[in-house]
């Protein structure tokens, strides 16, 4: 047998180089026997070409087409040529051409494998992730791998031409402030001391402007050990940014620049900008959410200051105690069964909703079980609200601002695809500003920051730090892309008094401040300039941009929703010398 060079890839091998010799090389997606000839689909990253052995052609390769499998490697040298009237297949790149094979050879047999590709979508994803390197042969998986690449290169190269430097920043490192738990690596070398990895860049960047680089970013690594959702990973990928002589202007600009390029680049697509902006204060109230799905318009709207005209004990008393009345309307929902609501009523009791009142609009009125507590012109005045015409039905909620909001903003989001509000083909790229600089934290009575500890106050709001803080609007922002939280940044403190005073209303200690982020308070000290960042997320970018049902399908080997890696099997038990080496004991549990 000749030695095989292969000279086109599969994705290649089309009627242009119809007449040609050509050696392919690859996977066998598939092999038909149509008794005697044998058909093989080769398949590569580039696609598939369809390989014909004829044993009237050639006996010794026609006795390797018949023994070799799904998954096998082969290399295959032939001749192109077109396709027997009638049997061209329109689907595929090289649908009107194939070789005849005069030589194959198996470079690599295949066991089995645990799954057909084609089938890859029937079988179990922990199937998937147990043979990842069987399931990343899958055209979808490859083009996952091959925008994601692209995104990141028109990224680098988009923010090279802006001026910014790629510098890399330690994994083992110090605890930092995102407030999502710490993955800690003991000491070998000093007992009991550990380090820990990075939650993202935070502080590292910031110490890089107080260093004089001005412009850093970096396709970073981020490592928290939090609870996972469907859009969570325990390490994903930041695109992170920040810049020195700069405030929200720069950065939203810079940002936009590279979204354009990068999301052209990878997956061809225009978007406009400068995009869209809404205040928090906004978003919460006209959706209930800080990051709302602005595909489709359908809105929130209160009826506190109308529930005083009613005699509905359940909202009156709600609206006593400092809480809110919304709704929000259905169209076309009037015909829903007792079940329907009752589901939808369940659906709202996630966020906590204690119940889901309605009025069913029809021609001769409103008809719901607490009709009777709305004066006739009350009614009307709701449904007016609402605009809402017979045929519809106005949902609404009744109960601390928080569960309001959550609720119909989840209940929001269901009616969006339920009615088909949503255009699925639209990128929706909206800043959500002002946040509060505070949350209040119910169970340990505290404020404690919303975005992180370095974000700084809007000046306006500074004399509210010691009266009022969690009326203290902040510089920090969030991107949102079709519903989803894809970036997240802020101006930050660069006045070592303010970040202390920072520190002492979150009820910092003195020497909590000292063992946490003296350093950093010291580097304050040294002429910090000015500066802004922001840092989107990669990871949930792709899946929305590629339309992927789970962040786990954009990235090469992720774990699962329990973080654990189905191929490896990490995390996983170590020698017990290993243990002791690092100064530790392990605790059995039962
Ligand atoms: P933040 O913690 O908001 O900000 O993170 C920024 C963005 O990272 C993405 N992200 C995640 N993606 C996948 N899995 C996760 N577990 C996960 N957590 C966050 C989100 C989010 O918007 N240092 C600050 C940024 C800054 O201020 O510059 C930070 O990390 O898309
Ligand atoms: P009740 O008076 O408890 O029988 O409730 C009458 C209607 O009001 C039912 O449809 C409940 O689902 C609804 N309801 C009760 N509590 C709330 C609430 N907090 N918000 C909205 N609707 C509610």
């Amino acid at each position: 047998m000749s030695e095989f060079k292969r000279t086109h890839v599969c994705g290649d091998v089309t009627e242009k180089v119809q007449g040609q010799e050509v050696v392919v090389t690859g996977w066998v997606n598939n092999r038909r026997d149509h008794g005697g000839l044998v058909f093989i689909d080769l398949r590569d990253r580039s696609g598939l070409v369809q390989v014909a052995i004829d044993p009237t052609q050639d006996k010794s390769s026609h006795e390797i087409a018949e023994i070799v499998r799904s998954e096998f490697v082969i290399a295959v040298r032939g001749s192109v040529e077109p396709r027997p009237e009638g049997t061209v297949n329109p689907k595929l790149k090289t649908g009107k051409i194939e070789i005849k094979a005069k030589e194959v050879s198996i470079l690599n047999p295949s066991k089995t494998p645990p799954f057909i590709l084609e089938e890859a979508d029937q079988v179990s994803e922990d199937l998937r992730l147990q043979y990842r390197y069987i399931d990343l042969r899958r055209p979808k998986m490859q083009e996952a791998l091959k925008v994601r690449h692209d995104f990141c290169l028109a990224t680098r190269n988009y923010l090279d031409e802006q001026g910014f430097l790629e510098v890399e920043t330690p994994i083992l490192t110090k605890s930092t402030p995102e407030g999502a738990r710490d993955y800690l690596v003991p000491n070998r070398l000093n007992a009991g001391t550990f380090f820990a990895l990075p939650q993202s860049p935070q502080i590292m960047k910031q110490l890089l402007m107080v260093g004089g680089t001005e412009k850093y970013f970096q396709i970073s690594r981020c490592f928290r050990d939090e609870d996972l959702r469907a859009d969570r990973q325990p390490e994903f990928t930041q695109i992170d940014l920040e810049m020195s002589f700069a405030g929200q202007e720069e950065v939203f600009a810079v940002t936009e620049g590279m979204m354009q390029a990068a999301v052209k680049k990878s997956v061809g697509v225009d978007i406009k900008i400068p995009f869209n902006r809404m205040t928090y204060v906004e978003a919460m109230d006209r959706f209930g959410s800080d990051k709302p799905d602005l595909r489709f318009d359908l809105e929130l709207k209160a009826i506190t200051d109308l529930v005083d005209e009613s005699d509905f004990k359940v909202f009156k008393s709600v609206k006593e105690s400092g809480g809110l009345i919304k709704g929000i309307l259905g169209t076309g929902c009037a015909g829903y069964s007792r079940k329907q609501v009752d589901d939808l009523t369940k659906y709202v009791g996630n966020y906590g909703a204690k119940g889901l009142a309605w009025f069913k609009v029809t021609d001769s009125g409103v008809d719901s079980p607490i009709a009777k507590f709305f004066p006739e012109a009350l009614q009307q005045k709701i449904v007016q609200l609402f605009e809402a015409k017979a045929g519809d039905m106005i949902f609404f909620v009744a109960d601390k601002p928080n569960v309001v909001n959550a609720s119909l903003s989840a209940l929001r989001n269901w009616l969006g695809k339920e009615l088909k509000l949503v255009d699925e083909d639209k990128l929706d790229f909206t800043w959500i500003i002002d946040f509060p600089l505070f949350g209040y934290n119910e169970e340990e009575k505290r404020v404690e920051p919303e975005h992180h500890a370095f974000t700084a106050p809007l000046d306006e709001d500074l004399h509210l730090l010691d009266t009022d803080p969690v009326k203290v609007r902040s510089s920090s922002y969030d991107l949102v892309l079709n519903g989803s939280e894809v970036a997240s940044g802020s101006v930050r403190i660069h006045d070592q008094k303010v970040q202390e005073k920072i520190f002492r209303t979150i009820k910092l200690t003195d020497q909590d401040i000292k063992e946490r982020f003296g350093f950093f308070v010291e580097a304050l000290k040294y002429g910090a300039p000015p500066h802004a960042g922001v840092a989107p997320g990669l990871d949930r970018i792709l899946t929305i941009l590629l339309k992927r049902e789970s962040i786990r399908d954009v990235i090469a080997f992720p774990k699962t929703a329990s973080g654990t890696c189905l191929m490896t099997s990490a995390p996983s038990t170590v020698d017990p010398k290993q243990v002791e080496e690092l100064h530790l004991k392990i605790q059995e549990t039962e």
